[in-house]
């Protein structure tokens, strides 16, 4: 079996600086509360709670005075400012990327546009940029998403950071007809961008690729959906016990791909664990 690694592949600038700064945090302080899942990578998290990371669902679960991370994905300002009430220190691990379409958000919406996200509702990124704005804004996840509306005058297009451009390029064409003036920030992010395009290119000349990612990471299922539209067949893993030697069997060339989350340690272990096969 030959095995081909795609490039550029696996952990992101925004997440690499996220733990970074949660590392170097630990060890200063020794115990600190993130809000949400720092990153969407259990193993990674499962490593820094080994550490000292606690991670809550909500501020309120956080004690008076003690240490907040905020994750690479951000949150509202409301949790934000809420975080800077009640603990001694803030280790704000906000992706500047992720902060950019968060103030763009708060300008559209300034600037009386009705603004509309490309993105997963359900996405922590999302949620937190949905914070820094009004109530009026609007998440789609597609165009099929788009309903047809009266005549809008002014509309603002922004997307969740690790979308497909194809995606937003579509949603964003639903808007044309109807609105007086419509304006689009393309913010998906390079690193995203780059990581999609590899896989594009891995596509071409192996028989399946074996994509390492949390099941809970956003931009790992973007690789998966991207292989799969290619006619390449995935095995999306979290960790190497998961790996199909029957799948793996069937075909001579695989390729190697990771979600901007993963760790290198765990593409490392999976590089090797496929090489033994
Ligand atoms: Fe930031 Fe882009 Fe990664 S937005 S968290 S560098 S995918």
């Amino acid at each position: 079996m030959n095995l081909v690694v795609a490039s550029p592949t696996g952990m992101c600038f925004g997440v690499r600086r996220a733990i970074e700064q949660l590392e170097s945090a630990l060890s200063e302080y020794g115990s600190i509360f993130a809000i949400g899942s720092p990153i969407h990578n259990p193993q990674e998290v499962k490593r820094l709670v080994g550490m000292g990371l606690e991670v809550v669902e909500d501020i309120s679960q956080i004690p008076e005075g003690s240490v907040a991370f905020i994750r690479a994905h951000g949150v509202s300002r409301a949790e934000l400012e809420e975080a800077g009430r009640k603990c001694r220190v803030v280790v704000d691990g906000t992706c500047p990327y992720v902060r950019n379409v968060q103030r763009k958000a708060e300008c559209l919406e300034e600037e009386g546009y009705r603004v509309v996200i490309v993105g997963d509702s359900n996405h922590p990124e999302v949620k937190g940029i949905l914070g820094h704005i009004g109530p009026g804004a609007v998440v789609m996840n597609g165009e099929s998403e788009v309903k047809p509306e009266g005549r809008r005058s002014k509309i603002g297009i922004l997307c969740q950071t690790t979308q497909r451009e194809e995606t937003l390029a579509l949603v964003a064409s639903k808007f044309i007809i109807n609105t007086d003036e419509v304006r689009v920030y393309n913010t998906v992010c390079g690193a995203a961008i780059e990581r999609q395009s590899s896989i594009k290119r891995l596509a071409a000349s192996v028989d399946g690729i074996v994509i390492i990612g949390g099941k809970n990471s956003a931009n790992t299922r973007e690789l998966v959906v991207i292989s799969e539209s290619l006619g390449v067949p995935a095995m999306w893993v979290e960790q190497a016990e998961e790996l199909n030697r029957g799948w793996l069997r069937d075909r001579r060339t695989i390729g190697v791909a990771a979600g901007g989350s993963t760790p290198d340690w765990l593409l490392e272990e999976i590089v090797r664990k496929l090489k033994r096969l």
